[in-house]
């Protein structure tokens, strides 16, 4: 359902993506993985259509939902019902309050302690609830999710977990960026490092850890532990 082709980038003649390649099937969850300044956000705003490649090709069935890595870049309208409505307003979709309750429900935002307050005023973990919610209410079929769990408390990563086996059960596509390896275990089917503009790896989970001990490439935080210890991780896998 999605496919990139030996997609290139360049701004202001530096060369921010090479020749990247990737293909995702439909519900499948994929992880995106690299340093700061790889090129993962370009390459989103790429699928997305936010930039344009200068060279390759991306095709995509269907719609596409685009949470941005900062959460402010999300969020516009005055109060949280007619920002998280927006999408199935403009889709002309029916039962929008009803819609509405639910995508709050499975981001677990309290709808009525929540729907009349402004987005702006939100705590971080909130606007990205509300954000979530909003993509999830416009029913695409690829959502690109930048750092998604970025700032947020472990509730709310338990949180995101469930919403994204939710919806990936019903067949949507996720392709997610994030350091986070232990949040990425939980919930991709293959995960992809992206190293100096280029695709350095695609596979499974045990594996990525292999290569990240090889590479020098150390993902932040508690994922320390897992590269070291890959084998005591996968009992935590599917938990
Ligand atoms: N419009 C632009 N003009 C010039 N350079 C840019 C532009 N946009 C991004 N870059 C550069 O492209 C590289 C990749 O940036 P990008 O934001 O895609 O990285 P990233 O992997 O998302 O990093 P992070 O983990 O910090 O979010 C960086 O070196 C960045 O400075
Ligand atoms: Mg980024």
């Amino acid at each position: 359902m999605l496919k990139v082709d030996g997609v290139s980038f360049e701004a202001n003649g530096k060369k921010i993506l090479n020749n990247v390649s990737l293909e995702m099937r439909k519900g499948e969850v994929r992880g995106l993985l690299g340093p700061n300044g790889s090129g993962k956000t370009t390459l989103l705003d790429l699928i997305a259509g936010v930039k344009k490649p200068s060279g390759g090709s991306i095709t995509v069935e269907g719609e596409i939902g685009y949470l941005f890595q900062f959460p402010e870049r999300n969020i516009f309208a005055e109060n949280v019902f007619d920002e998280i409505a927006f999408w199935a307003r403009n889709k002309k979709m029916s039962q929008i309050n009803d819609r509405v309750r639910n995508v709050m429900s499975s981001v677990r935002l309290d709808f009525n302690g929540f729907y009349k307050r402004s987005p702006f005023l939100l705590s971080y973990g909130e606007k990205r609830k509300v954000s979530i919610a909003s993509i999830l209410i416009g029913e695409p079929d690829l959502i690109l999710f930048d750092e998604p769990d970025a700032g947020l408390s472990k509730k709310s990563m338990e949180d995101l977990i469930y919403t994204i086996r939710e919806y990936s059960e019903k067949g949507i596509s996720f392709l997610i960026v994030s350091h986070n390896l232990v949040f990425l275990s939980k919930i991709t089917d293959k995960i992809d490092i992206l190293l100096n503009g280029r695709v350095e790896f695609e596979g499974q989970f045990e594996e990525c850890c292999e290569l990240c001990r090889k590479l020098h490439y150390k993902p932040p935080f508690e994922c320390e532990l897992i590269l070291n210890f890959p084998e005591i991780f996968t009992k935590f896998k599917n938990s």
